[in-house]
């Protein structure tokens, strides 16, 4: 069992908060520093900044135990710094690691000594570019740790709580015994290794993630050619245990803060090191071409699409969150307004404002597909299960739906009245359409 620490966190975002509250959750005293003041003064009025199912309520149940600060001084007093600050991509593809390198700055002189974590997902290498950094700042009391976040973005805390497994990665025994003591109330494996391993086990978990996802799209892609459905076939194929049912969801791409960097990162990685990583360059390429298929559909509905309509519903990169961080929302929007049509938008909690300039956001689903000549669902948001309704039939010009997520029953859509198109799925909407409608044209009107 493990006993109460005080735990120092370098950066209140997404990765800062959820492992921040998490561990308070699990006992330890636990000090967030950021450099915002505003992220601060909401967080110690009680707000949590961004959009993650269950963070406010483990926020509040463990506030007695939570302190949030600008300085990084107060810091002094932890036992554990975590640092779970961003890793964005350079214009190199590199991982920009400046926010790391400041948090190293900003490390309070102490006496005892000190473990310094990373979560933050960074480039192999990285444990040992900052071992050699805290030496050459005579930080010989700090040791260093790589523990690498596996949260999904709309199930973190859940995630944090119940891991599949633990990766510890140090340099020395003891600052791993004491990492794994963290978290000693979880019940899970956990895969002590050296600090390069665990820095690769992250960044390989992820890439074989994506490879999934892409992988499933292009049998999907085949599927629409061959008049097969994607849907059963990955529920064939997740069924053998040795594949498993994970990560075959067909649809319009990945997106997100994590993968789309990570990927280049990885490719980028490896390349410096003089190894072409071919696979993943596959995987990242049929990801851009996946994002802009559903433009093909709808041309292949709608012909030219200067002066369509088109609602795009759902924005976040995925349901659960307001992150638009690699949405393929974007990509649709910007590629839609530059054939000229008039882009209408919904989304229940995300916000895009500027990066989604040109379209109109909407407050409801039924604002935004009035009038449309086709539905887009981008995410796959459950508030968009009963798209296929006669009240939203009858408020577009044409009864058109692509799915980018699979989420409709095609033969559901298509009785009430909707040519439907699927990722990977039977393309053939127009016959069942009801007697004298034309191609996506309206069948009814009030
Ligand atoms: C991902 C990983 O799942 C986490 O384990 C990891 O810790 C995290 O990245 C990270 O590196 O920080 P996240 O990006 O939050 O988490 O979301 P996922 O649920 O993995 O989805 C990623 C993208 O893949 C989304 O755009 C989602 O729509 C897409 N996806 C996922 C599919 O298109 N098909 C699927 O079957 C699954």
């Amino acid at each position: 069992m493990g006993e109460s620490r005080t735990i120092g966190i370098f950066g209140a975002g997404w990765v800062g908060l959820v492992t921040g509250s998490c561990f308070a959750e699990l006992g330890h005293e636990v000090i967030v520093r950021d450099v915002v003041p505003e992220r601060i003064e909401a967080l110690r009025a009680g707000r949590a900044p961004f959009h993650e199912p269950d963070l406010p309520e483990t926020l509040a149940r463990n506030r007695e135990r939570l302190r949030y600060t600008l300085e990084a001084g107060e810091l002094a007093e932890a036992d554990v710094l975590f640092i779970c600050v961003q890793t964005p991509p350079t214009y190199s593809g590199d991982a920009d690691l400046s926010y790391v390198w400041t948090a190293l700055d900003d490390l309070p002189r102490v006496e005892g000594r000190q473990i310094l974590v990373m979560k933050s997902t960074v480039p192999v290498g990285t444990g040992e570019k900052v071992r050699a950094a805290l030496e050459a700042r005579g930080l010989t009391n700090v040791g260093y740790v790589s523990n690498p976040e596996f949260l999904a973005e709309g199930r973190a805390v859940h995630d944090f709580l119940n891991p599949d497994r633990i990766v510890i990665g140090a340099f020395d025994e003891e600052d791993a015994v004491a990492v794994e003591r963290l978290y000693g109330k979880i019940e899970a494996e956990v895969v002590r290794t050296d600090v390069a391993s665990a820095e690769m086990i992250k960044l390989a978990a992820n890439a074989f993630l994506m490879t999934r996802i892409s992988f499933i799209n292009e049998i999907a892609n085949v599927c629409e050619a061959v008049g097969a459905d994607v849907v059963e076939v990955a529920r064939g194929v997740g069924l053998d245990h040795r594949l498993g049912p994970h990560f075959l969801r067909a649809g319009i791409g990945y997106g997100g803060s994590c993968f789309p960097k990570d990927s280049l990162a990885l490719k980028q990685l490896a390349s410096n090191s003089g190894y072409h990583f071919q696979l993943l360059a596959a995987v990242i390429e049929v990801n851009e071409l996946q994002k802009r298929r559903v433009i093909q559909k709808l041309e292949k509905h709608l012909g030219k699409l200067r002066g369509k309509k088109v609602a795009l519903l759902g924005l976040a990169f995925k349901a659960g969150t307001d992150d638009m961080r690699e949405a393929p929302s974007l990509v649709l929007a910007s590629r839609l307004l530059a054939e000229g049509a008039e882009v209408r938008a919904w989304d229940p909690v995300a916000r895009p404002g500027e990066l989604m300039k040109g379209a109109t956001l909407c407050d409801t689903v039924l604002e935004a597909v009035r009038g449309a000549d086709a539905a887009v669902i981008v995410t796959e948001w459950e508030e968009l299960r009963d798209l296929a309704s006669d009240e939203v039939r009858e408020a577009m010009a044409r009864p058109l739906i692509i799915d980018g997520r699979n989420l409709l029953d095609p033969a559901e859509a298509r009785r009430a009245g909707f040519a439907y198109e699927g990722i990977g799925r039977q393309s053939s909407p127009f016959e069942t359409l009801p007697e004298g409608a034309e191609q996506a044209t309206k069948v009814s009107t009030s």
